[in-house]
């Protein structure tokens, strides 16, 4: 069967990790987590005391960022210049930054050539919000997964309790809804379907059934000539 490249945007707590991750393992592809990326140039950025309003310093940091993935057992490790940065690239501050920095046009073509360098030879299931929009147009199965704003909370809310960190409701729906906004509204790439994205709609659905029809759809496409 053929390597093929599947991407899946969508908003923050769609459960696109989730899906990404269980996908990719049942299809024995690669995984490409896009927004650990831009969480890496926010957490570098905020080390060196860089603001991330500042697109150019940014980009420079962007383009120097030495990132690389491992997976010990089954949790996607996220390295910067060797150093696991996993549990700091996740906070809410960082989410805030990376939203930021990931809104700056010299930023994003920073990144470009990174990811699909890192997706290069297909075989790879990458997550992000363009990542079927611009970073692989011509990816061969496309998936857009949302859920509503609510469920998507509740879930990011329970995601950061099992961390042990204490989260509000409201303030995380508002921080949500927030991202989603300048996400979908920025001048480049912004947050929306690839017109060949397959729509998905997670509210009503269990993560394994997501993840079956996903796969029914990658494994009819990666059988077409
Ligand atoms: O998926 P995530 O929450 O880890 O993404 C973090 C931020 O990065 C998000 O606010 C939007 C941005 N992002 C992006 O602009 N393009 C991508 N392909 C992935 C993420």
């Amino acid at each position: 069967m053929k390597q093929v490249v599947v991407t899946i945007d969508g908003p923050a707590g769609a459960g696109k990790s989730s899906v990404a991750k269980l996908l990719a393992r049942r299809l024995g592809y690669r995984l490409l987590d896009t927004g650990a990326i831009y969480r890496a140039v926010a957490l570098v950025a905020k080390r060196a005391g860089t603001p991330w309003t500042e697109g150019a310093a940014c980009a420079q940091i962007a383009r120097d960022l030495d990132i690389s993935y491992d997976f010990v057992g089954d949790k996607n490790h996220v390295f910067v210049a060797g150093e696991d940065v996993s549990a700091q690239i996740r906070t809410p501050d960082i989410s805030q930054g990376a939203s930021q920095v990931s809104a700056h046009p010299e930023v994003r073509a920073a990144l470009l050539e990174l990811q699909r360098r890192l997706g290069a030879g297909g075989g790879v299931v990458v997550e992000g919000r363009d990542t079927g929009t611009v970073v692989f147009p011509t990816a061969e199965a496309k998936f857009f997964l949302t859920a509503t704003d609510v469920e998507r909370t509740r879930r990011r809310v329970a995601e950061l309790a099992a961390t042990g960190a204490a989260v509000d409701f409201e303030v995380t729906l508002r921080e949500i809804r927030e991202r989603d906004q300048r996400d979908a509204s920025r001048d480049v790439a912004p947050m929306v379907p690839a017109a060949d994205a397959v729509l998905v709609d997670s509210s009503t659905q269990t993560l394994e059934e997501v993840v079956e029809s996903l796969a029914a759809t990658v494994e009819s496409r990666a059988h077409t000539p």
